[in-house]
């Protein structure tokens, strides 16, 4: 552990402290940081002190508390985020897209030849190049398609990393069979970088889910993974609802596998894919 991080770690974080970066970030993302996450709150923060210029950890609350909101605060939101991610995550829902859904989508939109993806809260950018290369292995008629595969994310920071596409040896080496990085990754120094041809099938865009949306395309796929998670639920709502404006009719909805849109949103159906469960809109 360097000085400068000990030196901020020293001092256990007060409880009006933890309760303002609680409200700090639940009222800007919608994330709740429960009660036991003072630990993850103190040493998350702890990298931020040089950044902010002062010398302590205490310093850095006071600054906070006493300015409007700035830079630093959205780097404070940032660092609090869970940006647990890995390539082909949950592989059902992959596989039910390959066995399932594209087959079934292109059928249906022969005529236009035109789908719409969107991968929301995507952090470093695992899901939708996962999605871009299943597409491209698999799907190779779609090459003259147009397809719009969106992602997005609040974080900035994992966003630039997402753009690069560069991930180190642990990354690569989780969920990603061995055959995919031959074909589609080079080596970039000690990283790994996903080819031009994937990185610019997918694009990216800065977003809170909980704000007003931007203008998006009608979704025939929206992966909402590992995020409603740390939602309370009245916010799990508003998204669901906000959710079912955007996809199409026949489209379908994925979520995290500890996640579901059973006593929350009655539009939706649950619809069993092999081992996959997708939710698609409830027909009236
Ligand atoms: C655990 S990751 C999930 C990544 C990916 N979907 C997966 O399942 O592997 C959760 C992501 O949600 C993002 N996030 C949290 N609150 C958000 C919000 N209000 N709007 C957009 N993204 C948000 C975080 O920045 C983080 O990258």
């Amino acid at each position: 552990m360097s000085t400068s991080l000990k030196v901020a770690l020293s001092m256990p974080i007060k409880d009006r402290d933890f309760q303002y970066i609680r409200t700090l970030v639940r009222s800007r993302t919608g994330v709740v940081l429960t009660e036991d996450k003072t630990y993850l709150v103190e040493s998350r923060l702890a990298f931020l002190v040089k950044e902010a210029g002062v010398s302590s950890l205490e310093k850095l609350l006071v600054k906070l508390q006493s300015e409007s909101f700035s830079t630093l605060h959205q780097h404070v939101i940032e660092a609090m985020m869970t940006t647990e991610t890995l390539f082909f995550r949950d592989i059902e829902p992959f596989e039910a897209l390959k066995e399932f859904l594209l087959p079934e989508l292109i059928e249906k939109r022969q005529s236009q030849r035109n789908l719409n993806i969107w991968s929301a809260a995507c952090s470093s950018g695992q899901e939708p190049y996962s999605i871009a290369m299943l597409i491209r292995e698999k799907f190779p008629q779609l090459a003259s398609w147009k397809i719009s595969l969106i992602a997005s994310d609040i974080s900035s920071k994992m966003l630039d990393l997402a753009r690069t596409g560069c991930y180190n040896q642990h990354q690569i080496s989780r969920g990603l069979p061995v055959e995919l990085v031959d074909k589609y990754f080079h080596r970039l120094g000690t990283e790994w970088q996903i080819d031009r041809q994937i990185r610019h099938m997918v694009e990216f865009h800065q977003f809170n889910i909980l704000e007003t949306w931007p203008l998006l395309p009608a979704m025939d796929i929206i992966f909402l993974r590992n995020v409603l998670i740390y939602f309370d639920v009245s916010t799990k709502k508003e998204i669901l609802a906000k959710v079912r404006q955007l996809l199409r009719p026949d489209g379908y909805l994925f979520l995290g596998g500890g996640e579901t849109t059973i006593n929350l949103d009655d539009g939706f159906e649950p619809v069993k894919l092999n081992k996959a469960i997708g939710y698609r809109l409830r027909k009236i």
